[in-house]
This record gives structure tokens, sequence and C-alpha cells, in this order.
């Protein structure tokens, strides 16, 4: 059968403006700014800046390099490196389906809050029928069908995307969306900042409070370290072979070292920006900001119909739940693409002709029945339909301890083990080099980040996640 070339970015910046978008999403505006305000604002931050350098960028640039090397995504690009290392790009695959399925539940709840302020806003606040935020929050998420049909559609936006392409889908598409999530970020900044009491926010969430890393604390160095290190790759989308499927389309004349440190920079300004709205909303209105994953749902949900209410307040809440929403859409359509990316792979593997349209509504498909009980427990409700919770968490988090908390640290470690003793870091340097266009520049630096720094703190921190499960003492 004839063999199909394959699809490549239109641009570099194109590819940034894709892989920024990735990166920011959920992780940004909903995970940093609470996580950041319970684990000691700025002594949170300090590790979360630190870890991006010792270990984000190495880990974002090794992808990169893999990925466009090889041409492939995460399992037919660490089967091209070796056979024996397969089982990595599997763990990544894995990774990438259990995070769409939970990311696909909540982007299908912003979606449903974006619609009901939109209809607020038009109708003259009557969507809410005097229900209070948590009233509102409960009735939506233990409505296992309503969560169903969100979630679908959000899927179903995130596949039409990916269906049509890299240069014609997911390029075309982030090259608006990505100017109108930076401009709708700083109109809501804007006017969040001129709320009386804001200032409270910021201090909660910049103010760096040491004692957290002191083991009297009931928190100590190590929950802040695992916490920042979880974020960071959530975040930045790594350790789990999506920068390898994006690196994968990019062409050789790109320079891969400069774009391996835009991105991070570009995610964590966004995420430091989208704490700025978030934690000083909560603080102007008198909420809690320490309310966790409800933050985004239940507390400012009440900071935009009870804080500031009326048409205004409609009008904030539906323009901030549509940055939310295309925040989640640019991330959902990376993790799609890792994993149907799969499936052509393998054909072009075996030279058959590929399809991108069917593997891509397989593997939706395939996601939404792996997300149908996170969309039915209710986000761990007693009163939802499903109740069983595996061993004690409800899906979503069982999900995200899984991906997030196990399998992309491993793969990030391993990645580095290859990148940094078995190839001796060369193959950066080679593949950077590739086409004369560019010299890396820190080469010892990268070397001791793969062999030394990021399987170190990747260990710590493996040690930390399994001895909070009671997995070790
Ligand atoms: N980086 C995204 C966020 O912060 O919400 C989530 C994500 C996207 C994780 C893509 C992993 C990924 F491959």
């Amino acid at each position: 059968m004839e063999e199909n070339k394959r699809d490549s970015w239109g641009s570099n910046f194109g590819f940034l403006l894709a892989a920024v978008g990735s990166a920011v999403g959920l992780g940004n505006i909903w995970g940093f700014p609470y996580k950041m305000g319970k684990n000691g604002g700025g002594a949170f931050l300090i590790i979360y800046l630190a870890l991006i350098v010792i270990v984000g960028l190495a880990v974002m640039l090794g992808e990169l390099v893999i990925g466009r090397k090889t041409g492939m995504g995460p399992v037919g690009a660490y089967k091209k490196l070796s056979k024996k290392y397969a089982l990595v790009g599997y763990m990544g695959l894995l990774s990438g389906f259990l995070i769409l399925s939970f990311y696909s539940v909540l982007g299908g709840m912003v979606g449903k809050y974006m619609i009901s302020f939109l209809i607020s806003m038009l109708s003259g606040g009557s969507t809410f029928n005097n229900l209070t935020s948590a009233e509102f929050f409960s009735n939506f998420t233990i409505n296992g069908w309503e969560m169903l049909i969100y979630c679908f559609l959000f899927l179903l936006a995130t596949t039409f995307i990916v269906m049509k392409g890299i240069s014609n889908g997911i390029e075309k598409f982030t090259k608006v969306a990505m100017p109108a999530l930076a401009v709708l970020l700083i109109v809501i900044i804007t006017f969040v900042l001129c709320q009386d009491g804001a200032v409270e926010g910021l201090k909660f969430m910049f103010k760096p409070d040491f004692s957290v890393y002191s083991s009297s604390s009931d928190i100590g160095f190590f929950t802040v370290l695992k916490t920042a290190a979880g974020q960071m790759f959530f975040s930045l989308s790594l350790g789990m072979g999506c920068m390898i499927t994006y690196g994968s389309y990019l062409k050789k004349n790109t320079n891969l070292e400069k774009n391996a440190i835009i991105i991070p920079i570009a995610d964590t300004f966004v995420a430091i920006m989208a704490g700025m709205v978030v934690m000083p909303a909560v603080f102007a209105y008198g909420l809690e900001p320490s309310a966790g994953p409800s933050l985004l749902f239940i507390s400012l949900h009440e900071v935009f119909v009870t804080g500031m209410g009326g048409f205004i307040g409609s009008l904030m809440g539906f323009l901030f739940y549509l940055l939310v929403f295309i925040a989640a859409i640019t991330s959902s359509i990376s993790l799609l693409e890792v994993c149907s990316s799969f499936i052509n792979d393998k054909k072009q593997e075996e030279h058959k002709k590929t399809n991108r349209k069917l593997p891509t509504i397989i593997i939706s498909l395939m996601v939404f029945v792996i997300g149908v009980p996170v969309a039915l427990d209710g986000l761990g409700s007693s009163n939802a339909i499903i109740n069983f919770q595996p061993f004690g968490y409800c899906w979503l988090d069982f999900y995200d301890l899984i991906s997030e908390g196990i399998l992309m640290p491993i793969g990030a470690l391993i990645m580095s083990l290859i990148i940094g003793w078995g190839f001796k870091t060369k193959i950066i340097k080679t593949e950077i080099e590739e086409g004369g266009l560019y010299k890396l520049k820190g080469f010892v630096f990268w070397d001791i980040c793969f062999k030394i720094i990021v399987p170190i703190t990747m260990l710590i921190i493996l040690y930390a996640q399994f001895q909070d499960f009671g997995i070790i003492k």
C-alpha cells in the first residue's frame, strides 16, 4: 500500500502557540493557584520555579528531541530508539487516556458553566434559580446524564479539531484561540484587581510562608516538593509523550533548544496571571482560598453570581469560563493527538495507508467510555449514580494520581536515564545541530540534568508519592 507523508506544523510560531496551548490549561487556572495558596504561597513558588529550571526544561527538551528525531508519537518513538524502551511509550499512552478522560469531564463542566452564565447574561440572571453556588454545583455533578452530555460535547469539539490535522486543525485553531485567551486574561485580571480587597489575594498567593518546609508543620518539605513536581509535569504537559508527539511534526529547521525554554516560560507566566485572577477574586468576596478543586466551580461561581451580581457578574462569569474553556480545549486536543497518533504510527510502521478521521473517532469513543465513572460518581458525592470509589479516591483523583502522581514521574525518570546514560546526551546535540542551522549552547547543563538532577529528583518524588500511598514506610 501507499505510504503517506506525515503532516507538519506550518511554522515554528504555529508550533509554539499549539505547544503553549497544550501546556496552558485547567492545570494553570485551577490547579496552580490553589496548590500554591495551600502549600506556602511564595515558598511553593520558589520550589516550583527551581523544579522547572532543573527538571522541566531538560524533560521538555528531551521530549522535543525524541519527537523530532523519530517523527512519531511516544510509543513509536521509544520503539524506534530501541525495542526495549517501548514500555515507556505505552505508559505515556496510558497516561494520555486517563488524563483526557477526566479532562473531558472537567472541560464539559466548564462548558456548562460558560453556557449558564451566557444565558444568565441574556435573560437577566434567571439561570441559577436562586440556588446557592454549592447547590448549583452539586445538583449538576450528581446529574450523571447531564455530566455525560457535556463531557461528550467537549470531546466532540476536541475530536473535530484533531480530525482536521496538524496544520489545518490544531495549528489553525490555536492561532485564534491563544490570542483570544491572552485578551480575555488581560480584561479579567484588570477587572478583578480593581475590586476592593483584591490585594489580600495577592498576599495569600505570593507571601512566602517558609514554615511549611519544616517537619513540624502539617505540610512539610516533601509534600511541597511532590505537589510542585506533579503540578509541573501536568502543567507543562510533560512525562507522557505529548511534547514528543508535537515535536514529531516539527521541521528540521527549528531551534529546539530555544523552544524548550520558551514553552515553560509562557506556561508559568500564564499560571501566575491566572492565579492573580482567581485568588484576588476569592479574597475580594470573602471566600475560602483553600477550597481546593471546588474553587473553580463553587467559589468563583459565587464571586460572579453573589459577589459581583447582576449583568456585570454574569458577563464576567461568562468571559471567565470562556477563558477556561479555551485553555481546556487547546490542551485536550494535544491529549487526543497523543492517543490517536498511536494508530497512525503503527500503520506507518507497517507501511499501510494512514487516515486521520477514523482513528481519532475510535480513540475519542474509548476515552469517553473510560471517562464514564468520572462523570457518574458526582466527583465523590455519596448521592451519585456510581458509589464505588477505588482505594477511597473519587475516580477523577484516582486517574489523576496514577497519571500525574506515578506514570509521569516514572516516564520522565526513564527518559532522562535513556538520554543521559543510554545516549550520553549526544542525541540532544546531534538532533539540535542536524541541518547545520543551530549549535547546542548548554551541553554541560543538559548533560548534568539528564544524568543526575532529573533522575535523583524523580526518585525523591516517587519515594514521597509511594510513601503517601502507604506502599513504603
Ligand atoms: N497542561 C495541561 C494543563 O495544565 O491543564 C494538561 C495536560 C495537557 C497534561 C496535555 C498533559 C498533556 F499531555
